[in-house]
């Protein structure tokens, strides 16, 4: 067995318990180098373990009989650092390691690729292996575990049941052919391994309708695969979706679990990563604290998609300009619209509901009014569409008429059934998981939030 010694984390925890952390000494607190400085008789490192965003810093002299090769020991190095921890109050940090003994585990060569000034985000993309170690990406990926559990618990706190559904699938969910074909043989593709065509899941959101409608409350929360050759800061072709679907609950109930689920995870993070949030507030994105708190403080506006028609075409009369500003009733909203409607005319997130049927997936429930179907966007100012959801056509006869206008409805077949078989008014959405991280970080590009993306173009890693 390996002696892990303590966690910086652990040290600052008990720190806020208002421990006496002089009792652990002496410490082994084992890491990698952020910095090396030192003069001849004395040196700092800067060591961070990652259990935490902060380091620590350790202090070393003359008296280590290793002390000249600890002077060389460069960023990037890991080392086990034994000493004793010493309290610095008053101090930029509230503690600090007198070592007693430094041994260097695994060593980093001058050519280590990251060094201690700034580097571009562009760059760092290009070491997908090592970025981790920067204060940037160890603050994304640590609040995107922590997002992670968040939804888990929120939807485990409100009695929703998790579904693992399959990321092979035979249909295509959104009806959109945005999907990746799965073969065994790149040689003879049509060699096949189930004996039909098999793709990579667009969607969960099918498979776990069926499960709605046997648990009442479900989610599926799991990687999602869009062959979309959007070569954007928003698209990834492989990202994680959660899709929650709820047996008797229509558009307005589907509208309220999203705002929940939203509020919830932002003062999850807000209150479980105040350094991270503070670090993405000074350096990335400066409001982001403001505009989360403002988010929690309101209600979203819900607003029909006619009526955003009408903000628009007012925008227009007023001599604002967009790329496409021939706007009418039916059409697909840009980006642009979007970002119009939340950061102009709402400035804050916005419940986009009741679309034109022609523009919305084949699954959606037909209003009253024969033309729109009962779907729902959550649009976000900076970013656009973050959720999408719907209430469910639960009426056999309309849902088959849509579905024959399908490739392959016979593939179908059993989600149509659903509605023959004790069906019931029933909705549900997806909340793009890298999204919701890009809107509750700053970050502007999904690429800066997924470990390893998968973009057009790109399959690095
Ligand atoms: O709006 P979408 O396509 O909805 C569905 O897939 C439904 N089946 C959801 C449901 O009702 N159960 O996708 C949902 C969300 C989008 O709002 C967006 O945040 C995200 O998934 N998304 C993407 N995120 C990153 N890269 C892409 N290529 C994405 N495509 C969609
Ligand atoms: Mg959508």
């Amino acid at each position: 067995m390996q002696d892990k010694g303590i966690s910086i984390s652990a040290l600052y925890q008990g720190l806020s318990k208002g421990e006496d952390l002089t009792l652990n000494n002496p410490v082994l607190i084992q890491g990698w180098v952020r910095t090396n400085r030192n003069s001849k008789a004395i040196g700092f490192l800067e060591i961070n373990d990652g259990s935490c965003f902060k380091g620590i810093q350790v202090v070393y002299d003359d008296k280590l009989e290793n002390f000249d090769a600890v002077t060389h020991y460069l960023t990037g190095a890991c080392l086990s650092v034994r000493g004793e921890l010493v309290l610095t109050p008053g101090m930029k940090q509230p503690f600090e390691v007198h070592a007693s003994s430094v041994t260097l585990l695994g060593d980093a060569s001058e050519d280590y690729p990251l060094q201690k000034k700034r580097h571009s985000l562009e760059y760092l993309r290009e070491i997908a292996h090592l970025r981790p170690r920067t204060n940037t990406f160890s603050a994304v990926f640590r609040v995107r575990s922590v997002l992670a559990r968040a939804i888990h618990e929120y939807f485990m706190d409100n009695g929703f049941v998790y579904v693992h559904t399959p990321c092979i699938t035979g249909n295509d969910a959104e009806g959109a052919g945005q999907v990746f074909t799965v073969v065994t043989d790149a040689e003879d593709p049509y060699k096949d391994f189930y004996g039909k065509k098999a793709s990579l899941t667009v969607s969960g959101q099918l498979h776990v309708e069926s499960f709605a409608l046997a648990f009442g409350k479900v989610y599926t929360f799991g990687p999602t695969f869009r062959a979309e050759k959007s070569n954007t800061t928003r698209h990834a072709s492989e990202f994680w979706m959660i899709e929650p679907e709820m047996a008797f609950a229509d558009l307005d109930d589907d509208m309220d679990v999203m705002e929940g689920c939203l509020k919830y995870c932002i003062s999850y993070v807000l209150d479980k990563c105040p350094d991270e949030m503070e670090f993405f507030d000074k350096f990335v994105a400066p409001g982001t604290i403001e505009k989360l708190k403002n988010v929690l403080a309101k209600d979203f506006v819900r607003l029909d998609y006619t009526d955003g028609i009408k903000y628009l075409e007012e925008a227009v009369k007023n001599g604002h300009k967009f790329d496409n500003s021939k706007i009418e009733w039916g059409m697909d909203l840009q980006s642009e619209h979007e970002k119009y409607l939340t950061e102009e005319v709402v400035k804050g997130p916005l419940f986009l509901k009741n679309y034109p049927a022609a523009i919305k997936a084949f699954y959606m429930k037909l209003n009253p009014d024969g033309k729109t179907v009962a779907a729902v966007d959550c649009l976000v100012p900076g970013e656009g569409e973050i959720i999408g959801g719907s209430q469910r056509e639960d009426d056999y006869e309309k849902l088959k008429a849509k579905m024959a206008t399908q490739e392959n409805p016979e593939s179908l077949e059993w989600y149509l059934n659903l509605r023959k078989w004790g069906g019931c008014v029933h909705s549900g959405f997806g909340i793009g998981f890298d999204r919701l991280l890009m809107y509750i970080t700053g970050m502007a590009n999904i690429r800066d939030t997924e470990p390893y993306p998968r973009t057009f173009g790109n399959l690095k890693y």
